[in-house]
């Protein structure tokens, strides 16, 4: 796509305005696409993560979670992260795909969070139940438990095509030397791991041990469960956000995270449209390069301490 010097100031100025808007000329950008290894798909890199999607279907928080999911679709969002493990978000999120009609386009992921065969058996069809499909694109063992039991199953539905993926997860550095021993004896396509601009430990060996087998990464706590925004508070925006086009503190975390070297993609938990259009445009423009990465983390580093 061509753009006129008069289009491209004019997009440039549109930084200054706020956060969320991110002008004209980058807003009909497509998004940026990972690609993951094991296959050579390509997906958005950016997600959604629906570990909040809960309550009662009659609740007015209902129709705000369905504006959201039709916003982050609307913009080209695909890859949607959930669990039987988070109350009855699989029912939210089931619901609203049927009644938008959506469930074909996106890229769904889910969990099994049992130790034995049989109740992980039970438990992932119960997804299947909720979710609606014949298959899903990725199902993982949510914070390795009974992973290898339950690496067994998921290996034969994924050769019964039941998951184009499978993978494992954790969100938290206490489980990085058992998830690294699973990688050890498992042939997974993905991982997702917690990394953030204030959580650097899955860079030290899980990131780079991703890169080197060529597993893709999901990243879970993009912002530390909204520890990153109370450490920046209202201060502005640094100059070297439009360096990397980024109108947003949300924007210029989930860059961090992109632009890891392993193709990482972020799913911040995201229950208001605004968030979604703000997390969604993060997958746009720049990324910052080492050099700037370390400045971020220099700038941060004070912050949280
Ligand atoms: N072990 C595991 O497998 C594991 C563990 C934890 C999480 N996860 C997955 O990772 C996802 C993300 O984790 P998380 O939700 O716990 O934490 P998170 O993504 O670090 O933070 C979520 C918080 O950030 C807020 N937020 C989102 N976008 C924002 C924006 N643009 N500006 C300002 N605030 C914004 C959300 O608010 P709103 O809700 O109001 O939009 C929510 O309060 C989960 O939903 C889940 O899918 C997996």
């Amino acid at each position: 796509m061509k753009f006129t010097r008069r289009q491209v100031i004019q997009a440039t100025a549109g930084f200054a305005t706020g956060a969320g808007w991110i002008g004209p000329l980058l807003a009909q950008t497509p998004l940026n696409m990972t690609t993951i290894p094991s296959s050579g798909q390509q997906i958005p890199s950016i997600g959604i993560g629906c570990r909040n999607y809960r309550g009662p279907a009659d609740s007015q928080e209902m129709s705000v979670f369905r504006d959201t999911f039709a916003t982050f679709h609307r913009l080209g969002g695909k890859v949607v992260d959930t669990s039987p493990n988070y109350g009855n978000s699989e029912t939210v999120i089931g619901g609203i795909m049927r009644e938008l009609g959506i469930r074909d386009d996106l890229w769904l992921a889910t969990k099994v969070d049992r130790t034995d065969r049989a109740s992980g058996i039970t438990r992932m069809e119960r997804s299947f139940e909720l979710l609606g499909g014949d298959s899903f694109e990725l199902m993982q063992v949510h914070n390795l438990r009974g992973a290898d039991v339950q690496l067994e199953t998921m290996r034969s539905w994924k050769e019964q095509g039941r998951f184009r993926y499978i993978g494992v997860t954790t969100s938290s550095d206490r489980q990085y030397d058992a998830l690294a021993e699973v990688l050890e004896r498992h042939r997974l396509d993905f991982i997702q791991i917690d990394y953030s601009l204030g959580n650097r430990n899955a860079a030290e060996r899980l990131l780079p041990m991703a890169l080197d087998r060529g597993i893709a990464v999901l990243v879970n706590l993009p912002f530390g469960r909204g520890r990153l925004f109370r450490a920046v508070g209202d201060r502005p925006l640094p100059d070297w956000a439009a360096d990397i086009d980024a109108s947003s503190w949300a924007q210029v975390f989930l860059k961090y995270i992109m632009s890891h070297a392993s193709g990482a993609i972020p799913i911040p938990g995201t229950t208001k449209p605004h968030h979604a259009e703000d997390n969604v445009a993060a997958a746009r423009g720049r990324l910052p390069d080492a050099n700037l990465r370390r400045e971020m983390e220099r700038f941060i580093d004070p912050l949280l301490s």
